[in-house]
């Protein structure tokens, strides 16, 4: 059984060289680094007959991390049971209002935050964009749904949304004041915009995720893999100020812990509730975790299918090991368009 290399340091994440730092580098040794795989479970890997290449492409859209097939889809619809328990069975936190006329969710994957929101407020015309055709037919009457790039110039017209929404846009961007300056031109003033987003670092209040072990590891891959793509994974660390720079005002930030696993203790009543929580992200990871991987280790990072699936073994008994208190931070923010 081969030993684990050492985790790169903080340092040397960021310290890549200009060639090392493309999307289509080779293998570069801090990769290496990070991942330690065991030999039995390597060679068993290695001997499938698997064609990795075709699964990752078909799970792939063009220049997007997020894979769009069904497992992908399943454990977005998974995170949206998993978001309304965190806020209380609210779809969003700002106080927009009880009758916006139109909304938007930008990014909305299988659209199921649109159509609840649709569901819920039926005097609005909501539009849900996003890269992927992947939203189903049958949706509420006054939803619809587009194909659109956020990242290019948009097309609705300016000063005409009252809400507008995001969730899950991590590593999806490169510019995101850019992106932000359009928000704010097509809000209403007085409109609100909300973005929820979370990390792709666990932490834990002990100290049973060290240096070294599988979910650290994680995070520093998968904040590695958006520095090389351009696309930062750390929008959740500053989102917040992005808005009050944008020129949002009243911006408001509200931080979760999303725990992964049955650790959570069920003795209080929010015991209960992050346990729930903990069971349901177990399965929301354990769902997607094989797309977001394969997607961003093998095309960015330029790992193999078999060592990505080497380390989602180790992984998947972290994530299940009641001795391991690992949870996700989670940040929602929202702001208002000035009305003058
Ligand atoms: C993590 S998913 C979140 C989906 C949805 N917001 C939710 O919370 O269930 C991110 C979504 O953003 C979409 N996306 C990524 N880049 C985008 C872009 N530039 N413009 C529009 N959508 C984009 C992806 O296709 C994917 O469906």
């Amino acid at each position: 059984m081969a030993t684990a290399p050492e985790v790169a340091s903080e340092q040397d994440l960021h310290g890549l060289d200009e060639a090392a730092a493309t999307a289509t580098a080779p293998r570069a040794p801090n990769v290496r680094m990070l991942i330690s795989l065991e030999d039995d479970v390597q060679e068993r890997l290695m001997n499938r007959q698997i064609e990795a290449d075709n699964d990752v492409d078909s799970a792939l859209g063009d220049d997007d991390a997020c894979p769009n097939d069904d497992d992908a889809n399943e454990q977005l619809d998974i995170g949206h049971h998993i978001y309304l328990m965190l806020l209380d069975n609210k779809l969003f936190l700002a106080p927009i209002g009880p009758d916006p006329l139109k909304v938007l969710d930008i990014g909305t994957g299988t659209g199921i935050w649109a159509i609840d929101f649709a569901d819920q407020y039926p005097s609005a015309l909501v539009i849900g964009t996003d890269l992927s055709p992947i939203q189903p037919t049958y949706v509420p009457p006054n939803l619809q749904f587009e194909i659109d790039d956020a990242a290019s110039e948009w097309t609705f017209p300016k000063n005409s949304f009252d809400f507008i929404h995001v969730r899950g846009l991590f590593g999806s961007l490169r510019d995101w004041p850019a992106f932000y300056r359009q928000v704010y031109d097509h809000l209403k003033p007085g409109g609100y915009y909300e973005q929820l987003e979370c990390s792709v670092c666990c932490h834990a209040d002990d100290d049973s995720t060290p240096e070294g072990s599988p979910l650290r590891r994680w995070g520093q891959l998968f904040t590695l893999a958006g520095e090389r793509m351009g696309k930062p994974t750390d929008v959740l660390d500053r989102q917040r100020q992005w808005l009050v720079d944008g020129g949002f005002e009243g911006v408001v930030e509200e931080r979760f812990k999303m725990p992964t696993g049955l650790w959570p203790s069920a003795k209080t009543e929010r015991g209960r509730k992050m346990k729930e929580i903990g069971k349901w992200r177990l399965a929301e990871v354990e769902t997607g975790a094989e797309g977001w991987a394969l997607a961003l280790m093998t095309r960015v990072l330029g790992m193999t299918y078999a060592e990505v699936q080497a380390f989602l073994v180790e992984m998947r008994k972290a994530w299940r090991d009641k001795r391991v208190h690992g949870y996700t931070p989670v940040s929602v923010v929202y702001g208002r368009k000035p009305m003058r």
